[in-house]
């Protein structure tokens, strides 16, 4: 018997991927790694579902192994290793055969990839996993996007191995080309901006409140009961909780302080910015990691300024003062998603994609990192179809920001004064306070353009486009 599809690159993420489909799907699963012994391997150590994976010894075997029209998933890392696994799959396929490409590809790359597929009777399909390896094995959040009819065949593929909420599959296609890649983009944004926010209110407690890593995690835990229930939330708790087996002190204390990153936070922001969104809590939350990652530098910088220590008395850990925090971290999360999706909706239009915003949200509610439940809410604003074009102007997420902000606005006025930074929290108020102002300041930026470079300003008194004969400077 032929398999009924074809995993590709057996990295953590694709044996999970692979797994998932041979138990969840009761599909034979076809094998091939570049390393040969990693597919035979994981048919040896899963002797449960032994009999639905076939690994291969070589490409060309591996591809006849497979049940035509083909399905082959690429799971490998993201950039040339894709490009050249797609060269050299291409003499091997036929008419009607889906690649897709399920890692973590920047969607300029994937639309690249679907227009070198266009016209061949091939289809290419980029799509979004979300879930780390236990979502990849047991049910991620999936993101597909490519041609309606490569849609139609995978979906009955695809399905079976998707988280489920409430039942039904946390799988849906976007839209064309790279859209399903797009939107795992800016979940990874929105991914960053959580765990940054959340970061910053850990800091808050520990080198404001002088409380300690055990305390911090049951705060967390708390507070996963409610409003911010979520993975990311769920997740800051065990961690925190988590004790060190040599010492019998709190992990967390001994993690080094610098945060890595592969990408997709980064692409997240430089397309928000090519759109012209302004993301700035994804912004704010990308570029902490970045100075996280000069350790060396602040360590320096710690010493030329240790007469500037952080402030004491500034904060609490009243159960007031822990509510104020939680409200903070509830408006300033919902100015986030506000954002990712401001940046989706802005993809949508210049990429032709019309992307179902509400859908995003639902397959959005299990299974990914960032699933919780204000994806609910968000559903909700666009039931029916809603157009929506800002998140913080639907009057649900209004009443809660109004009751809420002032909490925000304390705690980040409250950082500044403690000397603790809290770029991502203090991002989201500024947005909202920007977002929300009928009056800006951009009307001087105006003015000095005008004055420097003659780029001309609008009038609020009169129509039309103007140029001022200003003073020499
Ligand atoms: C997911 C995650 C995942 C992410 C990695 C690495 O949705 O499962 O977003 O895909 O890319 O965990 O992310 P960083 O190394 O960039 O933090």
């Amino acid at each position: 018997t032929k398999a009924d599809l074809g995993v590709l690159g057996l990295g953590v993420m694709g044996a999970m991927l692979a797994l998932n489909f041979a138990d969840n799907g009761k599909f034979n699963v076809g094998l091939f790694n570049r390393t040969v012994e990693k597919a035979t391997r994981l048919k040896t150590d899963n002797p449960d579902l032994a009999e639905r994976l076939h690994p291969s010894e070589t490409l060309e075997d591996f591809v006849a192994s497979l049940a035509t029209p083909r399905v082959i998933v690429l799971m490998l890392s993201a950039g040339s290793a894709v490009d050249e696994q797609i060269a050299q799959l291409q003499p091997l396929l036929e008419d009607g055969d889906i690649v897709i490409d399920a890692g973590n590809a920047d969607f300029n790359d994937t639309r690249r990839r679907n227009a070198l597929y266009d016209g061949t009777g091939l289809h290419f399909v980029g799509m979004g996993v979300s879930g780390g390896e236990s979502g990849a094995r047991h049910g991620p959040s999936i993101m597909v996007g490519g041609s309606a009819e490569a849609w139609t065949r995978l979906k009955p593929l695809l399905e079976p191995i998707a988280a489920k909420y409430d039942g039904s599959p946390c799988i849906d296609w976007l839209g064309t080309d790279g859209a399903g890649h797009f939107v795992k983009t800016i979940h990874n944004g929105i991914e960053y901006a959580d765990m940054q926010m959340i970061a910053e209110i850990y800091a808050i407690l520990r080198d404001g409140a002088g409380q300690g890593a055990g305390d911090i995690g049951a705060v967390f835990a708390d507070w996963n009961t409610r409003g911010l229930s979520s993975y990311l939330i769920e997740i800051t708790a065990s961690v925190l909780k988590e004790v060190d087996a040599e010492t019998g002190k709190p992990l967390v204390d001994f993690i080094v302080d610098e945060a890595g990153q592969k990408g997709t936070g980064r692409w997240s922001v430089i397309e928000a910015q090519k759109l012209g969104i302004g993301a700035t809590a994804l912004e704010a939350a990308v570029a902490a990691r970045c100075v996280s990652a000069a350790r060396a530098m602040r360590l320096t910088a710690a010493g030329i300024y240790d007469d500037i220590p952080v402030e004491s008395g500034v904060f609490g850990a009243t159960a007031a003062d822990i509510a104020e925090l939680e409200s903070a971290l509830e408006i300033a999360k919902i100015v986030a998603y506000a954002q990712g999706y401001a940046v989706l909706d802005a993809a949508s239009k210049e990429f032709g994609w019309d992307l179902p915003m509400g859908e995003i949200a639902r397959i959005w509610r299990a299974g990914c990192i960032i699933r919780s439940v204000l994806l609910q809410d968000i559903m909700q604003a666009y039931a029916g179809g809603a157009k929506v074009e800002n998140l913080l102007l639907v009057p649900a997420f209004a009443d809660r920001i109004k009751a809420g902000q002032g909490a925000l606005r304390k705690v980040v006025a409250k950082a500044a004064a403690a000397g603790i930074p809290v770029p991502a929290l203090s991002s989201a108020l500024a947005y909202f306070d920007d977002l929300r102002r009928a009056r800006g300041a951009a009307n001087l930026v105006q003015g000095q353009r005008d004055y420097f470079g003659a780029h001309t300003f609008r009038r609020l008194d009169r129509d039309g486009v103007f140029h001022h004969i200003w003073p020499e400077a």
